[in-house]
C-alpha cells in the first residue's frame, strides 16, 4: 500500500510517500520545505506569509516527493492530510490541495490531527530503536511542540486520552520566547540548546537557579509562562548577559520538570512503553535524560523516541498516522473515503480524539 502524506499547519511544506508492505512502513520520500529563513525577520510565524509560501512550495514539493519516491499518482492507495490543529491561513493551502487531488485521481482522503501524526512519528520503522516492530500498550506519550505539552496515555491505537498538559504555554513556545529574550534568534529551541552547550567550555560557572514551575504539584500538569518571565527578571540582573549559563539553566529547568511529570505518570499508569514526540522532542537533554530517567525508574520499559527528523514537522508522520486509522477502517469506511474531499474542513482548534 502506498500513502501520499502532506502538512502545512505551521511553516513547513511537506510532503511525504511511505510504503507499507504487511505491518513494516518504508519512507519512500520525505520532503520538508521550511520557512525559517522567512519568519526569522518577524521573530514568530506569520500565518498570511507562511499560506503564501506554502501555496509557492505545495506543487513542487509534491513533484520532488513522487519523483524521489519513483512514483507516480496512480500508484498510491490514499491521501493523508493534516486537518488541524493549526494556523488557518497554512492549513487551507494544505487541505484544498489534497482535496483537490483526491477528487481529481480519484482517491480516498483522510483528515489527521497534527498530534496524533506527532505521536505516530514514534511508528516509522526507521525511528524504532531498538528494533521492535510494535510497541506495547498502554503508551504513554509526552508531546512538547510549539503549540502543544501534553501527557496523553494510549490504551490501544488511535485511543487518546489526556492526562496531563501546559495551564499556559507550550513548551516549544516557551523556549521561542526565551531564545528571543536572550536574542538568540528564530527558531528558538534549537538556538537556545545550541547556546547552552557552551556552558561547558566556561570556567566560571555562575549560579542562575530558575524556578522548576509545579515540580512538586500532585497533578500531572505544567505551567512555563512564569518560567520564561522569570528568565526575563535574571536578565535584569547583569550588566553583561550570561547567555550561555541563563540558555542551560532555562533547558534544564524545563527538561527536570519534564522528566519528573513523566515519571509521576507512569508510577501512576504504568505504561509498558513511554515515548516523546513533537518539536521539543528533537532537545538532546531531554531526550538523553528521559531515556536515563526511564531506565532507572522502569526498566522493564519500552523507551522509543522518533528520529530527530521526525520530532519536528514532516508528512511522514502524517503517512504513518493514516496508515493506522485506513487499517482500523471498515471497507464501507473505506469506500466512502473517496467522498471526503466533500467534507473535510481545516479546523485551527481541532481536538484529539
Ligand atoms: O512540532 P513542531 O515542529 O511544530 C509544532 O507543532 O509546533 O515544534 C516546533 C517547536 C518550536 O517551538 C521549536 O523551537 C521547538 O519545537 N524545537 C526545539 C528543538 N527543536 C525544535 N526545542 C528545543 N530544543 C530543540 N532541539
Ligand atoms: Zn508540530
Amino acid at each position: 500500500m502506498l500513502i501520499l502524506g502532506a502538512e502545512t499547519s505551521c511553516d513547513e511544506t511537506a510532503v511525504s510517500l511511505v510504503e507499507s508492505k504487511g505491518n513494516n512502513l518504508s519512507v519512500l520520500s520525505n520532503i520538508v520545505s521550511s520557512q525559517t529563513k522567512i519568519h526569522s525577520k518577524w521573530g514568530g510565524v506569520v500565518p498570511n506569509l507562511a499560506a503564501r509560501e506554502h501555496l509557492k512550495n505545495i506543487v513542487p514539493v509534491l513533484g520532488t516527493a513522487f519523483r524521489k519516491a519513483k512514483k507516480s499518482p496512480k500508484d498510491i492507495d490514499f491521501i493523508a492530510v493534516t486537518q488541524g490543529p493549526g494556523l488557518i491561513p497554512a492549513l487551507l493551502i494544505g487541505t484544498n490541495a489534497a482535496k483537490a487531488l483526491s477528487y481529481i485521481w480519484q482517491k480516498p482522503l483522510l483528515g489527521i490531527h497534527h498530534i496524533e501524526g506527532h505521536i505516530y512519528a514514534n511508528f516509522i520503522r526507521e525511528s524504532l530503536k531498538p528494533k521492535v516492530q510494535s510497541s506495547k500498550f498502554p503508551i504513554l506519550c509526552l508531546v512538547v511542540s510549539g503549540g502543544h505539552t501534553q501527557l496523553v496515555l494510549m490504551k490501544k491505537h488511535l485511543d487518546y486520552e489526556i492526562v496531563g498538559q501546559t495551564l499556559d504555554d507550550a513548551t516549544g513556545e516557551a523556549f521561542d520566547k526565551v531564545a528571543r529574550i536572550l536574542d538568540l534568534g528564530f527558531p528558538g529551541g534549537p538556538n537556545v540548546a545550541e547556546a547552552a552547550t557552551k556552558i561547558k567550555n566556561q570556567k566560571s560557572k555562575i549560579k542562575i537557579d530558575l524556578p522548576r514551575p509545579m515540580i512538586n504539584s500532585s497533578n500531572l500538569n505544567f505551567s512555563f509562562s512564569g518560567l520564561k518571565t522569570a528568565v526575563l527578571y535574571k536578565t535584569r540582573e547583569f550588566k553583561k548577559l550570561p547567555v550561555a549559563a541563563l540558555a542551560n539553566d532555562f533547558q534544564q529547568a524545563v527538561v527536570d520538570v519534564l522528566v519528573s511529570k513523566t515519571i509521576k505518570a507512569a508510577k501512576k499508569y504504568n505504561p509498558k512503553t513511554i515515548m516523546l514526540a513533537g518539536g521539543v522532542s528533537a532537545n538532546k537533554e531531554l531526550r538523553e535524560q528521559m531515556k536515563k530517567a526511564v531506565k532507572n525508574n522502569f526498566p522493564d520499559s519500552l523507551f522509543i523516541i522518533p528520529g530527530s527528523k521526525y520530532c519536528i514537522d514532516n508528512a511522514t508522520m502524517i503517512a504513518t498516522a493514516g496508515y493506522y486509522r485506513w487499517k482500523s477502517m471498515t471497507a464501507t469506511q473505506k469506500k466512502k473515503a473517496l467522498n471526503n474531499w466533500k467534507t473535510i474542513q481545516a479546523d485551527a482548534n481541532l481536538k484529539l480524539k
